[in-house]
């Protein structure tokens, strides 16, 4: 009988990814996914350590599981429970300690050592009981050991080219759980495109922690941008959108902004965090560019592509930020008029530069702030789905909306847009004409329902 696997992701985009191989190398183990913990044989947490809230959420959560594995015990079977990703990789030994009924820990880059971890864990919790702990980077890397039926990923899949981190901003966790930077070689992900393409992907968004910093080597050895990657990914037939997240405004160089201009396939979308819009804070945070900089990159891109949408990340509450710096922030932010943006309050993570410095924001300044510039990038959000009414666009189709009859896609601008139509258009793009614009969504109807 197939046995059950339950994968809860946290986080990034790159633990969507990372889930769905973890599933891929455990179906010839006879895994297939179940909808539930409680009717699982195996459940994964793909964890998040990026803030201190995320990380927390694991160790509730593994309570919940514990309750569940206790009463399967009960029953005389068992559940085997799996931590997975940065909070793995950052605190391995302590989830063994705090909650000693997990039996696999393991971290962001061993995955493809599942098989071999799940039957060392069963066996172990036959016999007596120890956990199977894998936080290496090892030599050989994941993805050459990855089963290859990565295709039927849906109309819009993801496809990690990078991985890893060697920018260090002074509040960030990610140098040190998904390790240094790392890029996966062209061939290898050309030949991903194209199964995903073949299992009906019309749309790939390219993943890395740091995927403008994409340097991987080409047939002939030589290192390929980022821009030449996207150029090159364009050529393949049936593959319609391409977009690439997340990056960072040092490695935005110009053939990369060349390319929003050039390749209609890359879509006039980009996820493009600064954190803070003060000099002095961005310098404390090791961003290594100015608010100046930042601005400089926005003009070039709108140049290039005057239509293209901007998003970003934002901190407030950094150590030191004063009123003065914060309002910086919401300069900028007026200045780059964000179509959707991630905004976070402060919080220390242990082993970064910045955990060492005082938090001298109080709590409810940080809560102050926070609302004060979500106020505004929700205002800009709204100014520009409102402005899309009337609008003609084509929509990716790509999931089953909550009423019957409804389907939900993206716009090329990477807003979610209902629409009425019938389930054999899942998976293709529409021509939809934008009736309303919502806080976070838009309502559309198909363009031949319009023209009817
Ligand atoms: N505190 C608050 N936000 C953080 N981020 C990363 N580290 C921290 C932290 N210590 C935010 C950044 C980053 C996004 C993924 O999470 O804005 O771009
Ligand atoms: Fe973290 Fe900075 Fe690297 Fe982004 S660029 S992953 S914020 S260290």
């Amino acid at each position: 009988m197939a046995k059950k696997l339950f994968i809860q992701t946290y986080g990034c985009q790159m633990n969507v990814y990372d889930s769905a191989r973890m599933a891929d190398v455990l179906t010839p183990l006879g895994y297939a996914a179940c909808d539930t913990p409680s009717a699982a044989d195996m459940v994964i947490l793909n964890t998040c350590h990026i803030r201190e809230k995320a990380a927390e959420k694991v160790y509730s959560e593994l309570g919940r599981l514990r309750l569940l594995k206790d009463g399967r015990r009960e029953a005389g079977d068992d559940m085997v429970i799996a931590v997975a990703g940065c909070v793995a990789q950052a605190e391995g030994a302590e989830i063994m300690r705090r909650a000693p009924y997990v039996d696999i820990v393991f971290g962001p880059q061993s995955y493809h050592r599942l098989p071999e971890m799940v039957a060392r864990a069963t066996r172990a919790s036959a016999s007596s009981k120890r956990g199977v702990l894998d936080t290496d980077f090892p030599v050989e890397s994941k993805f050459d050991h990855l089963p290859d039926d990565s295709a039927a990923r849906g109309p819009s899949a993801f496809l990690t080219v990078q991985e890893g981190c060697d920018k260090f901003c002074t509040f960030c966790v990610v140098p040190y759980t998904r390790g240094a930077e790392f890029s996966r070689p062209v061939a290898d992900i050309e030949a991903e495109a194209r199964r995903l393409v073949e299992g009906g992907a019309r749309e790939i968004t390219l993943l890395g922690q740091n995927v403008n910093a994409y340097h991987g080597p080409d047939e002939a050895g030589d290192t390929t941008s980022l821009a030449a990657l996207l150029r090159r990914l364009a050529r393949v037939d049936g593959l319609e959108r391409l977009r690439y997240t997340t990056s960072h405004p040092l490695e935005m160089q110009d053939d990369l902004i060349d390319v929003h201009g050039s390749e209609d396939k890359v879509m006039p979308y980009l996820h493009l965090p600064v954190q803070s819009g003060s000099d002095r804070i961005l310098e404390a945070m090791n961003r290594r560019h100015r608010a100046s900089d930042y601005l400089a990159i926005i003009e070039k891109l709108r140049r290039a592509r005057p239509d293209i949408a901007l998003s970003g990340d934002f901190i407030v509450g950094f150590p030191g930020e004063t009123d003065a710096d914060f309002n910086d922030t919401l300069s900028l932010v007026r200045a780059v008029n964000y179509t959707q943006a991630y905004s976070f309050k402060y919080s220390a993570r242990p082993g970064t530069p910045a955990a060492e410095l005082a938090d001298t924001v109080p709590g409810d300044v940080k809560a102050d702030r926070l609302a004060a510039l979500q106020t505004v990038l929700d205002g800009q959000q709204q100014a520009f789905n409102r402005a899309c009414t009337g609008r003609d666009m084509p929509v990716l189709l790509d999931r089953a909306g909550r009423r019957p009859g409804q389907l939900v896609g993206r716009s090329p601008y990477m807003q979610a847009v209902f629409v009425e139509a019938p389930e054999s258009r899942l998976g293709t793009v529409a021509s939809v004409r934008i009736v309303d614009g919502h806080a976070n969504s838009l309502a559309g109807v198909l363009d031949t329902a319009a023209a009817a």
